[in-house]
C-alpha cells in the first residue's frame, strides 16, 4: 500500500508543495518552548489560498489530520503535530497585498511576519500596534489564530481588535471570504471573531485585513525602578493619573533581570543596585521639547510620590531600545537557560502583590525550581515562569507540572483570574480550561468544532481533546 506521502504527493501534483527531507521537516516538529515535540509524515507549503483549499481537500480525502503553522513561536504546544498529523505551513503566503490609506488598512497573506510589516508600513508613516517579542518570526495568520496580545494592548487591545475581514479555508475545503474593510458592517453574525484565537481547530486562515494606525508622531520611553511590589496597585492608579496616553506598562523582576545578565553577560543594566521590580512605560505624544518636557515633569511627579524611587529616561530611539531590550531579552534568557513551566495569567490588579508571593512560595514548595515573574502590568498579566534549576533531572521537572498547574490555575480562578491571558491553551492547558470557562462554555466550543471540523481534520486535541 502507498505511504501518506506517496498519497498526499499524487494528489497534490508534483506542485513543490510537499516537503519530505527528514531533515527539513524536523523545523517543523518542535516547538520554541522545546517541550513540545512530534513528527509529521511531510510538510505542506502551499503558495496562496487555492493550493491551500488544495491541501485540506486531499488531506480529508485521505482521512490526514492537519497542523496549521505559521512562524511556530506559540508557547503552548498547539503549532507542532502531537500524532503523526502533517504539518501545513502558511508562511508562504507571505504578501503584503495592498494598503489602502484611505480608511488606513492593509491586507495581507496570513504568513507576513509582524516584523515585515511594521517596516512596511512604517515607510508609509504608519504602524500596525500589536507587538511582541517573537515579531521577526510570528506570523499574521498565527496571531490572528492565537488573538495574540504583547506590549500594546493596554492601549490598542489584542489582534482581535485590530482584524476588520478574514479569508479562511475551511475543514471541507471551502474558502470563506470576507476581506471587509469597513469599520461598520453590522450585518448579523460577525463570523471572523470564531476565528480569532481559535488555535487552527476550526478554519485555516489564509489573508486578513487589519487597521493600521498613524504612527504617534513621538514615543516617551523611561524605566522606573520600584523598591518595594506591595504597592503595585497604588502605583497603577497613579500612573492613569500621569501617564494618560501610555502605550505599554511591562513590567520585570529582579530576579528575572538577573537571570539575563547571567545569560547575557555582557548586557549593561540600567541601574547600579536591583530593585525588586523594574517597569517600562512608554507614552505616545506630540512632537517638540514642550510634550517631552511635559512628559519629564509628570515622571518627576511620579518619582516625588515615592511609589518610584529611580528612573532611567532613554534619549531617543537607540536609547529606548536598549530599555526594551531590557525587557525581550529576559523571555530569551528564560528560553535559553532551560525548561520552565510557564504560567500566562491575568490577576486583577489589586490581587497582584499578594499573587506574586504566592507564586514564588508554591515554585519555593515545589522544591528545585526557580520562579521568575514578569509580564503586562498594564493588563494584570503576569508570565510565571518555574524554571528547572541545574541538578533537576527532565524527568523530575516534568512530574511537577500537573499538580504545580492545578495549584496556581486554581489560585488564580479563586481571584477570578484567567489561566491564559494572551498565549492561549492549545495542549498545554487544555486540562485546565474548566478554571476558567463554564461547562456550558465548554460544551458551546465543542458544537462549533463540530459544526465546522465534523471529522476533526484541524489541530485535533487543541484546546479540548477531540471528539
Ligand atoms: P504558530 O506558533 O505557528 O501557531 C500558533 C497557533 O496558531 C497554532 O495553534 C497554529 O495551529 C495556529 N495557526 C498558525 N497559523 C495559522 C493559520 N494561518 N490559520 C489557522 N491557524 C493557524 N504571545 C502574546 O500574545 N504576547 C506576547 O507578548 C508574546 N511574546 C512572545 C515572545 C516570544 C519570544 C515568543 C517565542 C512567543 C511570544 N508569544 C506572545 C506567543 C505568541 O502566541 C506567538 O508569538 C504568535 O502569536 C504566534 O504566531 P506564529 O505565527 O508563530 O504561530
Ligand atoms: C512575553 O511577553 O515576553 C511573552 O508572552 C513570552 C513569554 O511569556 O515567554
Ligand atoms: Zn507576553
Amino acid at each position: 500500500m502507498a505511504s501518506v506521502l506517496e498519497r498526499l504527493t499524487a494528489e497534490l501534483g508534483r506542485s513543490g508543495i510537499v516537503l519530505s527531507e527528514p531533515g527539513e521537516v524536523a523545523a517543523y516538529t518542535s516547538d520554541w518552548t522545546k517541550k513540545f515535540n512530534g513528527e509529521a509524515p511531510c510538510v505542506l507549503r502551499p503558495h496562496d489560498t487555492e493550493e491551500v483549499a488544495m491541501c485540506v481537500r486531499a488531506s480529508a480525502k485521505l482521512g490526514l489530520k492537519l497542523v496549521p503553522q505559521g512562524g511556530n513561536t506559540g508557547l503552548v504546544g498547539a503549532s507542532v503535530p502531537r500524532g503523526g498529523e502533517v504539518v501545513l505551513s502558511l508562511s508562504r503566503l507571505n504578501k503584503i497585498e495592498e494598503f489602502d490609506a484611505a480608511s488606513a488598512t492593509v491586507q495581507v497573506g496570513a504568513g507576513v511576519v509582524l516584523e515585515a510589516l511594521h517596516e512596511d508600513l512604517a515607510a508609509r508613516g504608519h504602524v500596525f500596534p500589536v507587538d511582541l517579542g517573537a515579531r521577526g518570526s510570528c506570523q499574521i495568520g498565527g496571531m490572528i489564530a492565537t488573538n495574540a496580545g504583547g506590549i500594546k494592548v493596554l492601549r490598542y487591545g489584542h489582534m482581535r481588535e485590530q482584524v476588520l475581514g478574514l479569508e479562511v479555508v475551511l475543514a471541507d475545503g471551502a474558502v470563506m471570504s470576507s476581506l471587509n474593510k469597513l469599520k461598520k458592517n453590522n450585518t448579523g453574525l460577525d463570523l471572523k471573531h470564531l476565528f480569532v484565537g481559535s488555535e487552527g481547530m476550526l478554519g485555516i486562515i489564509t489573508r486578513a485585513v487589519l487597521q493600521a494606525r498613524p504612527a504617534p508622531q513621538a514615543l516617551q520611553t523611561a524605566l522606573l525602578a520600584l523598591d518595594t511590589r506591595d504597592r503595585l496597585p497604588d502605583f497603577l492608579i497613579l500612573l492613569r493619573d500621569k501617564l494618560r496616553d501610555l502605550s505599554s506598562l511591562e513590567m520585570i523582576t529582579r530576579d528575572s533581570i538577573a537571570l539575563y545578565k547571567e545569560v547575557e553577560p555582557e548586557a549593561r543594566l540600567p541601574f547600579d543596585r536591583p530593585y525588586p521590580a523594574c517597569v517600562i512605560v512608554e507614552e505616545e505624544t506630540g512632537a517638540g521639547e514642550h510634550e517631552r518636557d511635559s512628559f519629564l515633569e509628570r515622571l518627576s511627579g511620579i518619582l516625588e510620590s515615592g511609589l518610584a524611587v529611580d528612573a532611567v529616561v532613554a534619549e531617543g530611539e537607540a536609547q529606548a531600545q536598549g530599555i526594551w531590550r531590557l525587557r525581550d531579552g529576559v523571555t530569551e534568557a528564560i528560553s535559553r537557560a532551560g525548561l520552565t513551566h510557564k504560567f500566562d495569567v491575568t490577576v486583577p490588579p489589586a490581587a497582584m502583590p499578594g499573587f506574586l508571593a504566592e507564586m514564588e512560595r508554591f515554585g519555593e514548595e515545589a522544591g528545585e525550581l526557580c520562579t521568575l515573574l514578569f509580564g503586562h502590568l498594564g493588563d494584570g498579566n503576569i508570565h510565571v515562569n518555574m524554571m528547572q534549576k541545574p541538578g533537576l533531572s527532565d524527568e523530575a521537572f516534568y512530574a511537577k507540572g500537573p499538580a504545580l498547574a492545578e495549584r496556581v490555575y486554581g489560585h488564580v480562578a479563586e481571584l477570578n483570574g484567567s489561566i491564559s491571558a494572551e498565549h492561549g491553551i492549545g495542549i498545554a492547558k487544555r486540562a485546565y480550561l474548566h478554571h476558567s470557562r463554564s461547562a456550558e462554555e465548554i460544551e458551546v466550543m465543542r458544537g462549533m468544532k463540530q459544526l465546522l471540523d465534523p471529522d476533526g481534520i484541524l489541530n485535533p486535541g487543541v484546546i479540548f481533546e477531540s471528539n
